[in-house]
């Protein structure tokens, strides 16, 4: 497995024989080429243009198909986008994997201002390797029970505050969630989300996990 960070909260998981791509919001690195990638599948937390992003688009070209909750996934089927049509709490098989939404702490509405649906999060198997990304959320207790239930390897958080939780509260989330590994996402894209990632660094040590941080620019 190869895990490309194509910057904010948008991720590409390269596997054997496919590609699976996470909030899509490619117009925000010119040099991350979804054109060349297999991609199979496209996972959207929530309808919000820095995570829904180009999801459409790619979609279409693709003939991959989006999953997301039903609210969301009811507008992509309008866009003459092939969906999955999911709610929380229940695994979903691919060939190449499952994946299960969890609950986020988050709002969630489309471009014209319709509601979509909750936000999510979500855990994906895929090569022996769990991965949580948490989507846009608040520090909530819920995430005792992400540790409990799934004991990902690896968590996506998002540090840069404002929207979501910033760094101080996703230490916290880290160590209740557990995973040995912690990527940082959603800070510095937009002025308000600027976040210390030295200090993130330091929080998570603490608590014997690493942080990895990736650099959309080598994606
Ligand atoms: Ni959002
Ligand atoms: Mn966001």
């Amino acid at each position: 497995m190869d895990l490309k960070y194509i910057g904010h909260s948008a991720f590409e998981i390269k596997m054997e024989n496919n590609s699976i791509l996470i909030d899509p919001y490619v117009s925000n690195n010119k040099k991350y080429n979804w054109h060349e990638s297999n991609i199979t599948d496209i996972f959207v937390t929530h309808a919000h243009g820095d995570h829904l992003g180009e999801a459409i688009e790619i979609a279409k070209e693709k003939d991959a198909t989006i999953t997301a909750v039903v609210e969301l996934a009811n507008y992509c089927r309008e866009q003459g986008c092939k969906v999955r049509s999911v709610n929380f709490g229940g695994w979903i098989k691919y060939d190449w994997g499952r994946v299960v939404f969890v609950p986020a702490f988050h709002t969630s509405s489309l471009p014209d201002g319709r509601y979509a649906g909750e936000a999510a999060g979500i855990i994906i198997d895929a090569e022996n390797v769990r991965i949580y990304h948490a989507g846009d959320t608040a520090l909530t207790n819920e995430m005792k029970t992400i540790k409990e239930l799934y004991r990902p390897n690896i968590a996506m958080l998002p540090i840069g505050g404002n929207y979501t939780m910033d760094a101080e509260h996703a230490a916290v989330a880290a160590n209740w969630i557990g995973a040995q590994t912690v990527i940082p996402m959603h800070y510095n894209t937009f002025p308000e989300i600027q976040a210390d990632l030295q200090k993130f660094g330091a929080l998570l040590q603490l608590n014997n996990s690493t942080c990895m941080v990736l650099d959309p620019d080598k994606v």
